[in-house]
């Protein structure tokens, strides 16, 4: 048995002798003794003080109290072990002592630190369930005793014959084990060590815990900062390129990849070819064309789920077009499918050189950052279908046009081609002055359209041989105005309006519809009623025969700066070979 402590309380001296001669020994709750003893002069009884508890709960008290302040200075996790060990060490007496951690990446149990005889097994898994430290994480509950169930998988036959009796605790926060503590001692275990060890277990698995949820809320932290600069890249950039460019640069560093990419599903072919990667050696992945269903990353879009390749060091697992990477040594292959409103759109792919064996948080991490990418591509494909859409309407809106300028031509027959020829003339002028390729569309569409106004004018005047009177000049002179009845409702063509509701205005503000003088007539106008007469005077018309190209560019000089804009008119007579 352990000795105890005593010291003397008191004592009361009885003279004579003792009629019969016994020694007492009582304990009072534990704490007090007494003892009746004889000398040659008489007898005592003597009431000690047990102080073996006290001096046991001081030893506690300074144990738990020097463990709290150097776990209290501990930043990382990590940094707790090599604390909760040594104060086994310097307070147990134990030969050894080990940490056993759940592990982050794997669950299962590790051994995060060992001292003494138990150094080397620093990093050694601990089968789940198994074995002393097994059977204590799974039940919660500790274990004292030989070594009889100690794992030998874990404990050589050298470190097993050094210790007679073991104890392992369960570290537990919130009612959930998250690892163990193991003390062996050389001889029989005293039962204050094994109260002590309990004390140590309870503050270690407190302050394991809170820095494990200090470091989890920090990560949360940096995830969702992670999250919101993908969501701002998403959203100022229509540009699918650079937002999966921003995105993957997040998911490498908050994914702990060496490479990600995307892959996109051709809806057509059903075959997955690359979008935008990061992190690769080689130019390897640019070729990728895989078909659904096959590989990893084929599977996990046909089957909707993240598929996981943790560690392919022997190559055998590894799907082929990853193998086929050559010169970048990826063993470790993660892929989520990227799913938007139910359609499987294509796979974000994460790719290790070393092995990735992934937690909980991590996938969770993973799924998050799929779906972000899947509504990247989203919106970029809206743009891109709206883009898309756009193009054909305008594509329609273009044919329309052309055939409605045909049918105008086709009406007056002298002028068939008219309409071709002055928009060709007009852009020409245009670009030499300097419009943007933006307003050459729209000077595009006015000059097709220029005298569309006609199409109310009737036969009888339009294509009369001679002269018109005055009541049909009146309705002659109407065609620009009845040109902007009809083209003013149509949205996409108020900017092409220009040219057939001014084309009959003139510099020195005599022309009609409105009588603009000078600057007030839009520029494409002024340009498009020189282009108009020059194309007229070249024509033959109902009315007369086509001019010889001197007598135009004589008329065109004589009306400079009455009908037509002098800067324009010097460009127009430079375009034409008359300056
Ligand atoms: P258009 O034939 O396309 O002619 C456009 C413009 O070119 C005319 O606008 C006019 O400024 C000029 N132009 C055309 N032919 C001559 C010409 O022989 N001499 C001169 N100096 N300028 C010419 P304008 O005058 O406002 O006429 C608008 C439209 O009215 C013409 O378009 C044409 O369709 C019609 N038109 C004009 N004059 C006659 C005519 O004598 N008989 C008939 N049937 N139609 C006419
Ligand atoms: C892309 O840049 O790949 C698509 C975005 C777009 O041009 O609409
Ligand atoms: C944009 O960001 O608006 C341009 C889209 C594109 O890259 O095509
Ligand atoms: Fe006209
Ligand atoms: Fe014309």
């Amino acid at each position: 048995e352990q000795p105890e402590l005593f010291e003397i309380y008191g004592r009361v001296a009885l003279s004579g002798k003792p009629e019969r001669f016994e020694v007492y020994s009582e304990t009072f709750g534990g704490w007090l003794f007494i003892t009746v003893y004889s000398t040659e002069k008489g007898y005592f009884i003597a009431v000690f003080d047990n102080i073996t508890l006290r001096k046991q709960r001081e030893r506690k008290l300074q144990a738990i109290s020097s463990l709290s302040v150097a776990l209290r200075s501990a930043v990382a996790r990590a940094d707790q072990f090599p604390i909760i060990l040594e104060q086994m060490m310097a307070s147990l007496n134990v030969e050894g002592a080990l940490l056993v951690m759940l592990d982050p990446s794997s669950g299962g149990p590790v051994v995060e630190l060992g001292q003494g005889g138990w150094k080397d097994l620093t990093g050694r898994l601990v089968p789940p369930g198994e074995g002393v430290i097994g059977r204590v994480m799974s039940t919660g509950r500790s274990y004292l005793g030989d070594t009889a169930l100690i794992d030998p998988h874990l404990f050589s036959q050298e470190m097993i014959e050094k210790v007679r009796e073991i104890s392992c605790i369960p570290l537990i926060a919130e009612k959930q084990t998250i690892g163990a503590l193991m003390a062996g001692w050389k001889t029989e275990a005293k039962k204050e060590d094994v109260q002590l060890l309990e004390a140590i277990g309870e503050i270690a698995a407190i302050s394991l815990h809170r820095l494990t949820l200090h470091a989890q809320a920090l990560r949360h932290v940096q995830h969702l900062s992670a999250l919101h600069d993908i969501d701002v890249a998403i959203s100022s950039s229509l540009d699918m390129r650079v937002t999966l460019k921003v995105l993957l640069g997040h998911v490498t560093k908050e994914l702990d990849a060496d490479a990600a990419a995307v892959l996109l599903l051709n809806q057509h072919t059903q075959v997955l070819t690359y979008a935008a990667g990061h992190g690769f050696r080689t130019l390897g992945i640019e070729q990728t064309r895989i078909r659904l269903g096959e590989g990893c990353s084929g599977r996990a879009a046909l089957e909707r789920r993240i598929i996981s390749i943790p560690d392919a060091v022997t190559g055998h697992n590894m799907c082929p077009h990853v193998y086929m990477l050559k010169g970048e040594g990826f063993i470790s292959h993660h892929v989520a499918p990227l799913i938007v409103k139910g359609k499987v759109k294509g796979v974000l792919e994460i790719l290790n050189r070393s092995s990735l064996v992934p937690d909980r948080e991590w996938m969770d991490f993973f799924e998050a950052l799929a779906g972000q990418t899947a509504i990247a591509i989203d919106n970029a494909s809206l743009f891109q279908d709206l883009q898309h859409a756009n193009d054909e309407l305008f594509l329609a809106y273009d044919a329309t046009i052309e055939g409605w300028s045909r049918a105008m031509d086709l009406r007056d027959k002298e002028t068939e081609g008219h309409s071709l020829r002055v928009t060709d003339l007009a852009l020409t002028i245009a670009r030499a002055m300097g419009f943007r390729e933006d307003d050459l569309v729209h000077v595009r569409r006015g000059a097709l359209l220029h005298d569309i106004g006609k199409m109310g004018v009737p036969d009888n005047i339009l294509l009369k041989p001679g002269k018109l009177t005055d009541e049909e000049w009146v309705i002659m002179r109407k065609h620009p105005v009845f040109a902007y009845n009809l083209l003013s409702p149509i949205e996409f063509l108020q900017t092409a309006l220009d040219i057939p509701y001014y084309h009959h205005e003139k510099w020195d503000g005599t022309g009609y519809p409105q009588g603009l003088k000078g600057e007030q007539i839009p520029l494409a106008a002024r340009i498009f009623s020189l282009v108009d007469v020059w194309d007229a005077l070249g024509s033959d018309r109902p009315y007369r025969p086509a001019w010889p190209k001197e007598k135009m560019i004589q008329y065109i000089k004589d009306q400079t700066g009455k009908d037509f804009d002098p800067k324009v008119a010097d460009i127009f007579l430079k375009q034409v070979g008359g300056a």
